[in-house]
């Protein structure tokens, strides 16, 4: 028997919360525990314990949530974590005291700092990139691609909207911008999720390979949440 979709439960008048500072909205919520857990422990792990340390970029990468998974599936991993925020790296220098001798820290944001070349077997990005739009989103894809050695995966967990949502999301966004008008995309925090469909069309236009979802919490919410893959 075919199964019927339920349409998606909205609640209240606009779909977003409004603008807050980047860095702040993170640092007073804890949005990513589930999408962290579900993120690191679907990872594609590797078949065999590799003999080089994996090379992993942790791109908006908070307290470390889901470091604690990457550790444990690869021990020997070197991480690079990046966020804009001093105050959540430091959370995590203090939960992961012991492991960082493997941890690199960098404060800066993943949108304009230099991500490198062919350096990484993974990236992975957890809660962090639903607040830039299309064009913002495809570059920094294009440059995690670049930073990714050939066949190296990206994993992306994060919120993810109906594709029928989507022209409200934006139009939403775009009112709410159009109050601040010296803000550039990514500086304020305005949650524009994206369709899984949308993602897989970013991605593959910024260069990726292949796409698959790895897991989603409940696709018949407003705000469901994904796990996703590409391959560089
Ligand atoms: C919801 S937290 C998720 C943290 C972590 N990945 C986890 O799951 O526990 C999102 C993080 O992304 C960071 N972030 C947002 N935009 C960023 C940017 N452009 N560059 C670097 N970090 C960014 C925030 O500062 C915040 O720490």
């Amino acid at each position: 028997m075919q199964k019927t979709r339920k349409s998606p439960k909205v609640w209240g008048h606009s779909l977003m919360p409004g603008p807050q500072d980047t860095t702040t909205i993170f640092e007073t919520t804890s949005l990513a525990a589930p999408c962290s857990r579900n993120s690191t422990r679907r990872w594609p792990r590797p078949s065999k314990r590799p003999t080089q340390p994996l090379r992993i970029l942790d791109l908006g990468c908070g307290t470390g949530l889901e470091i604690e998974a990457l550790l444990e599936s690869a021990p020997n991993a070197s991480i690079t974590g990046v966020d804009l925020s001093e105050n959540m790296l430091e959370g995590l220098r203090a939960r992961y005291a012991d492991h960082m001798n493997q941890i690199t820290l960098v404060t800066d944001s993943y949108l304009t700092m230099p991500l490198g070349r062919q350096a990484y077997d993974y990236a992975l990005s957890v809660m962090a990139a639903h607040h830039v739009l299309h064009d913002t989103k495809r570059e920094l894809y294009k440059r995690i691609r670049a930073a990714l050695k050939p066949g190296g995966k990206y994993i992306e967990g994060d919120s993810v909207i109906p594709t029928v949502l989507e022209p409200q999301f934006l139009a939403e966004y775009h009112e709410q911008v159009a109050g601040l008008p010296q803000a550039e995309d990514g500086q304020y925090h305005i949650d524009v999720p994206f369709s899984i469909e949308t993602q897989r069309a970013l991605l593959l236009e910024a260069g990726f390979q292949d796409f698959q979802v790895l897991w989603e919490r409940d696709r018949n919410v407003v705000w469901n949440i994904a796990v996703y893959v590409a391959t560089a």
